[in-house]
């Protein structure tokens, strides 16, 4: 479903400390992938705690549009029937990924190399996301793409009839294009191989392994550098999905922010390829206690435990980036409230996610009385230890944007305003409700 209802503006302003438990939802990049591996094996695959957000939800419409069966017996409980690798029957109708990226661009690879012809479309936000770095490594396999201009949706796809196995070098670091190609590698004879030169998020090998692929990672000299055996028989799992870091982070930063304030958030993934925040958020002087670790559904998980205190500007380095890569606007408003400058390098994906989210973020803060600087791939913001407010914010159609505006608001000296709520249910339906059950004031 692509998010056309009318714009919701809201305000957040000053609220005192912030107390109780953030039971976050399941982590979106693990839900999208139990859906999908769910549909490519054989046999009934049941997920708990299945995120229950747009993007997710029409992942789940998209397996069940290639022929898998996809039920839900109850919050966050799912099942589904799957297909099996090579399984997929050509989609009757355009497959509407809605705000997703990861949706979209992990199903172009799934489907590549069955011989089956399916059209993807999106939101706005989605159709002008760049596509080529998905499709070029798919083309590869054999299959036929037709695209809009610039590479962009609608994109069409013909699955190869006889796909061929592809090393790639991913240009940037991204989960989802080595993803969509190691899902398209499944229908595949022979080995498929994905070298990156940064590690990114590693939950596909995880969950491939989990259902029977042979997969292996390695550190090279040349890179991180993965190969897959295609033509496993894929055999159903349950999946139990961890709650999703890059969702904490929104309570975890109004907690710090917020002057008093203690919350727990239990049952967080802390997969180290997705660690980069809180890394980053230690070294700032963070208050945050890692309790009870523990694993659950093949990922490592904690119950944080978060108290306010006064935080202090750095540096992130570069390498760093896509261990955090989803969290850097949320990191941007805990710098407004730091003391000293915090810059964040090496993150120009940023100006590709479901906005430009250097630029949303940047216009946002500065309106609100912050100062940021930017180049084309950082960011720095000068923080005071206290933020004027009193200014909305442009969300363009991100729930990262709109949920990080939000956070500003808790303790800035006037209300800050998002243009539009809307975008939050695509990954966090119950980020209002939560946040005010924890003391935040929202409009
Ligand atoms: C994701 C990968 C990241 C991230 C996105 C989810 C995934 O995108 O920003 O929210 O689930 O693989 P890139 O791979 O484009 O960096």
């Amino acid at each position: 479903m692509s998010h056309s209802a009318e714009p919701r503006p809201m305000t957040s302003g000053k609220c005192g400390p912030l107390s109780g438990e953030a039971q976050v939802p399941g982590d979106k990049s693990i839900s999208h992938r139990a859906l999908i591996l769910g549909a490519m094996s054989v046999g009934q695959t049941r997920i708990t705690g299945l995120l229950e957000g747009q993007d997710v939800l029409d992942t789940a419409k998209a397996m069940e549009a290639f022929g898998a069966t996809v039920t839900r017996h109850g919050p966050g409980s799912w099942t589904v029937d799957g297909v099996g690798v090579g399984g997929f029957a050509s989609p009757e109708g355009v497959i509407d990924c809605g705000n997703s990226g990861t949706g979209v661009r992990l199903i172009m690879g799934a489907v590549a190399t069955t011989p089956i012809t399916a059209t993807f479309t999106g939101d706005a936000s989605l159709s002008r996301r760049p596509m080529a770095r998905v499709t070029d490594p798919i083309a590869e396999f054999g299959a036929r793409i037709t695209a809009r201009e610039g590479g962009r949706l609608p994109i069409t796809i013909e699955g190869a009839a006889d796909p061929v196995p592809v090393t790639y070098r991913t240009p940037v670091a991204s989960a989802q294009i080595k993803s969509a190609i190691l899902l398209a590698g499944l229908n595949v004879p022979g080995e498929t191989v994905v070298i990156e030169s940064e590690p990114t998020r590693d939950h596909s090998e995880r969950m491939l392994a989990g259902f029977g692929a042979d997969i292996r990672a390695e550190t090279t000299a040349d890179g991180h550098v993965i190969t897959l055996q295609g033509r496993p028989e894929l055999r159903a799992q349950n999946v139990a999905v961890p709650r999703d870091p890059s969702s904490a982070a929104f309570p975890v930063a109004a907690a710090l922010i917020v002057p008093g304030s203690e919350i727990r958030v239990p049952g967080v993934s802390r997969n180290p390829t997705r660690d980069g925040l809180y890394v980053t958020l230690l070294e700032m002087g963070a208050d945050i206690t890692f309790e009870n670790p523990r694993e659950e559904g093949g990922e490592p998980v904690a119950d944080l435990l978060v108290r306010h205190a006064p935080l202090k500007g750095v540096t992130v380095p570069a390498e760093r980036a896509a261990s955090m890569i989803d969290e850097f606007p949320i990191l941007s408003v805990i710098a407004s409230y730091a003391q000293g400058t915090t810059v964040m390098n090496g993150v120009a994906e940023l100006r590709v996610k479901e906005s430009d989210r250097i630029d949303a973020m940047a216009r946002g803060l500065e309106a609100n009385g912050v100062k940021v600087e930017e180049t084309k791939d950082s960011m720095t913001v000068h923080g005071t230890g206290s933020v004027p407010g009193g200014a909305q914010a442009v969300t363009h159609l991100d729930h990262r944007i709109a949920m990080s505006f939000m956070v500003l608001g808790l303790n800035a000296e006037n209300a800050v305003g998002i243009d539009d709520a809307g975008p939050i249910m695509t990954s966090f339906p119950d980020f209002v409700p939560l946040m005010e059950r924890l003391g935040a004031s929202f409009g």
